[in-house]
């Protein structure tokens, strides 16, 4: 039985990456390799964990060690996922995205090649390109240019993560895909931000002008993209995965004060984020030829479907907002 390594499966969609694994009953043993930094959360696979084709390991992919003892037990395909992944906080403290998004890559890289990995998913952000005007898309061919301390940690990742399949050969393949949504989003994003404020009737923090615009997609989406490219995809290629679905930040605040029921009045125009980035469009026209995977949800389904789960779901909510999510790796496995 094929052994693939999930760096991150703990995160938002690490977590739903492998509940799209065990729900298709691919015939694969999943090792789960994650830190259970701040945003990671066991309790995310809580109905899974004890599949008999899931094992899970605490650890750091910075790690080498850790990394070592993980890969020695015959892992022969990753999807790493594993990073620091809020823009926000990277505009705080960028040391831990260096060190796990830059250093951390690395170290999986050299453990990987060492133990001769057959493939590498490295799963990388649209954010890489830097930022758009009015019109176009980014294209696997458009230059980064990142921006923040988030996408060029990202960024440097991507170029080292080239570098290996250029000097070494090694069978690696890069995704770019724009913001996801979906259910396990750490409520420190917008959409599980807003929905969490919304439902205590208190105010949604806009950025700036509200005018930038994303380019949503459905986690569910992603992951089998993720999937197509973990079977399909060629060495050395970058693919783009994007959700044709643009929407600026104040269309998206208006969906969900509707879905809520509530009023604009909640609604508070904050100081912009530095360096804000003002618009990501993904052309993901490559994927959708090579792959033939494209985008399926809707995204006014998508999201009405992501409030009912947040609204279903109090007690994940709750227990990140109480902080008793970081205790439920104790209550299942003790000190260790
Ligand atoms: P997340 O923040 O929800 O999860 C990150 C996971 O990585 C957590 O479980 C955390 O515990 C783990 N982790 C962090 N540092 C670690 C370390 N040193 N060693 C081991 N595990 C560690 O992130 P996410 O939103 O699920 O994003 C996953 C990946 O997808 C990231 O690489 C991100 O850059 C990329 N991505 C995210 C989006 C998005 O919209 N969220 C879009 C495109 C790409
Ligand atoms: O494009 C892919 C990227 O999408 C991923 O690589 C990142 O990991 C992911 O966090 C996301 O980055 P963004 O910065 O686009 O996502 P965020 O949810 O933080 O913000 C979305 C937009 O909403 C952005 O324009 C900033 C704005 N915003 C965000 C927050 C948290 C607000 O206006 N208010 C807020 O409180």
């Amino acid at each position: 039985m094929e052994k693939i390594l999930v760096t991150g499966g703990c995160g938002f969609i690490g977590s739903n990456f492998i509940r799209l694994l065990l729900q298709k009953d691919l015939p694969w043993d999943i090792v789960n390799f994650d830190l259970l930094t701040y945003a990671g959360n066991l309790a995310n696979l809580k109905d899974w964990q004890n599949h008999p084709r899931l094992k899970f390991f605490k650890g750091d992919i910075a790690d080498r060690q850790a990394v070592d003892q993980v890969f020695s037990q015959g892992i022969t395909r990753v999807v790493h996922f594993a990073a620091e992944s809020h823009v926000d906080r990277s505009i705080l403290d960028s040391g831990p995205f260096i060190r796990t998004n830059v250093v951390g890559t690395q170290v999986l890289l050299d453990s990987a090649r060492s133990h001769k990995v057959t493939k590498f998913v490295h799963v990388s952000t649209d954010e890489v390109y830097g930022s758009l005007g009015d019109s176009g898309f980014f294209t696997e061919e458009t230059p980064l240019a990142p921006n923040s301390p988030y996408s060029a940690s990202k960024a440097a990742s991507d170029l080292i993560v080239r570098s290996y399949v250029h000097t070494f050969h090694f069978p690696a393949v890069i995704t770019r895909c724009s913001n996801n949504y979906g259910p396990y989003q750490f409520p420190e994003k917008l959409i599980p931000l807003f929905i969490s404020n919304l439902c205590r009737n208190e105010p949604v923090p806009v950025y700036g002008d509200g005018l930038n615009v994303r380019d949503w997609i459905h986690v569910e989406d992603h992951c089998k993209g993720i999937l197509a490219v973990l079977e399909k995809g060629q060495p050395g290629e970058v693919y783009n995965l994007g959700g044709k679905s643009e929407r600026t930040n104040m269309e998206l605040t208006k969906a969900l004060l509707q879905s809520l029921g509530k009023p604009d009045s909640l609604i508070r125009y904050v100081k912009d984020r530095p360096g804000h980035d003002r618009r990501y469009a993904i052309d993901c026209s490559k994927a959708e030829k090579e792959l033939g995977w494209q985008p399926q949800w809707v995204f006014e389904n998508g999201l009405q479907e992501t409030v009912r789960w947040y609204l279903d779901n109090p007690e994940w909510v709750n227990s990140i907002r109480t902080g008793d999510y970081l205790r439920y790796y104790q209550t299942q496995y003790g000190n260790s």
